[in-house]
């Protein structure tokens, strides 16, 4: 869907969209439209009877013979003086909603509709509209769905040109989220390690982003034994992709924050291998990687001031007679051995090495990872929260903070040493299993917290639950969800460039 911001239009559309406030009252812009009208818009308000004009709420009704729009999409904003972003960015998405099905051309007149907040609250709105707006129906050849938008405009007043360049800014982030829903979307037979990698280099090259591609070969001789024992059953062995962005020019020499993402790109179990049921869900193991891409492709494209690098391990977890084994000690980049319980538990050992070069590389004060790690996060959590564990009280006070700006929900989940002590191993530094059936997420999170080192301050999201939704929500069209992406933004603006 496109989004187009203009001060006026003559053009003809399907839909006529407009704001009404408490007590079904029109802005200027609308009693100007209704005036042209002979009061046909009043009309159908007074009529409407459970339309209040209450935030949130929709009320759609046919124009017959009107000669510049079809129908008119009324939708409440309440209060006005109340709203804040996120208000906006929900009504857009509620109207979307509410738009979908009847039209592909829809105009909203929203000239001086918040007041002296307009300029934002029209970018924030049509943001909204957008992001409730993705899909991804790529591999229909027949039957795809034929209620989409094509054209989402907003009819701006003067306003206009300033709600244009603010939308901007949000359209960059949306393009983040968007590349994350694609990605973690993708069939497993398209997107592999190999494939992933060249997407993601290519992706950058039209943006300020430096990307390097650590190969199989590479690792084996740098002795990243984990990642590569993880991908060896493949015919598309593991990668590891750098993303380095510096938004603050030569004055920055290392970046303030790392982001690091787990990329299993289908997750079998491998020798450990799961049960059939469901398991087309595993293309969605590289949502942590997905949201990391997403994140780094918004920044680069808002241009934040910020110097940040992203981190993803890439590997299919799969079976073959190359495959790793239950039993195998592997020897990870930090010099660590881990015996392996489980094949399936294989998200950890690829952050592992992950994790390792990138504080031998770029040495961040901050790290935060982002992983579908574990079923037993689900199990704790469900699907609303991630459960964000993190060795400062300060990183999950400005994570909850980003979280509450977007609904990206987080929910502190602890590091204990009693979870730590539970994947001690006889024969190896530590095993990649946690000896007690309970309390799985957070054995996993110690087993991570092994390979941070002293006075980095970290942060890990354990996204299974929130990564693939069965149902809409405010922002998400079922499917995968981009979790991680407006958050982390969100993160970095609060925390790095104000
Ligand atoms: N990718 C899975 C985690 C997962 C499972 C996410 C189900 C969402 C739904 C991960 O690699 C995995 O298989 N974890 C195992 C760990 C176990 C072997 C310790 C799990 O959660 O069952
Ligand atoms: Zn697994
Ligand atoms: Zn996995």
């Amino acid at each position: 869907m496109q989004v187009q911001i203009f001060s006026s239009s003559s053009a003809a559309y399907d839909v006529l969209i407009l704001p009404v406030s408490s007590g079904k009252a029109l802005t200027n812009a609308g009693q100007e439209i209704d005036a042209a009208r002979k009061g046909v818009l009043t009309q159908i308000l007074e009529k409407a009877d459970k339309f209040k004009g209450d935030k949130g709420q929709t009320f759609y009704s046919d124009l017959n013979g009107d000669e510049q729009y079809k129908g008119v999409l009324f939708f409440g904003l309440g209060e006005v003086q109340k709203l804040k972003t996120l208000d906006f960015e929900t009504c857009g998405a509620k109207v979307f909603t509410a738009v979908k099905g009847k039209g592909k051309k829809v105009a909203a007149a929203l000239e001086g509709f918040a007041e002296d907040r307009s300029v934002a609250a029209m970018a924030e709105f049509a943001n909204g509209a957008r992001l409730k707006s993705y899909r991804f129906d790529q591999y229909k050849t027949k039957t795809k769905k034929d209620d989409g938008v094509d054209v989402f405009a907003v009819i701006g007043g003067k306003d206009a040109s300033l709600a244009s360049n603010a939308y901007k800014e949000f359209a960059a982030v949306t393009d983040g989220v968007f590349e994350a829903r694609d990605l973690v979307s993708e069939p497993a037979n398209i997107l592999n390690p190999v494939s992933y990698a060249k997407r993601v280099k290519a992706m950058f090259k039209k943006l300020d982003v430096k990307v390097k591609v650590l190969d199989d070969k590479k690792m084996e001789k740098m002795g990243m034994g984990a990642i590569v024992a993880v991908g060896k059953a493949s015919e598309t062995p593991s990668r590891m992709v750098l993303m380095e962005y510096n938004g603050l020019g030569k004055s920055s020499k290392t970046p303030e924050a790392a982001f690091v993402g787990k990329g299993v790109t289908f997750d079998t179990g491998g020798v450990s291998i799961k049960p059939g049921a469901g398991m087309e869900d595993m293309k969605f193991d590289m949502a942590g990687s997905a949201a990391v891409v997403g994140l780094i492709k918004a920044l680069a494209g808002r241009k934040a001031k910020v110097h940040v690098v992203g981190a993803i391990g890439l590997a299919e977890n799969t079976l073959s007679e190359r495959a790793y084994r239950p039993s195998d000690v592997l020897t990870t980049y930090s010099g660590q051995t881990v015996e392996v319980i489980n094949t399936d538990a294989e998200g950890r050992l690829v952050l592992a090495d992950t994790l390792s070069y990138v504080q031998d590389e770029y040495k961040p004060k901050t790290i935060i990872d982002l992983a579908t790690l574990t079923g037993a996060m689900m199990v704790a959590l469900g699907e609303q929260y991630s459960g964000t564990y993190t060795t400062t009280k300060k990183l999950y006070h400005d994570l909850e903070r980003a979280a509450e700006a977007t609904l990206e929900d987080v929910w502190r989940m602890p590091l204990h040493k009693a979870y730590d002590k539970q994947v001690n191993s006889p024969i190896a530094d530590m095993r990649n299993l946690g000896t007690s059936r309970y309390g799985g997420a957070c054995s996993a999170a110690a087993f991570l917290h092994r390979f941070i080192e002293d006075g980095t301050e970290w942060a890990h999201m354990d996204i299974a639950g929130v990564a693939w939704w069965k149902a809409d929500t405010t922002f998400v069209p079922k499917g995968a969800t981009g979790y991680g992406v407006r958050l982390l933004n969100q993160f970095v603006a609060d925390r790095y460039e104000s």
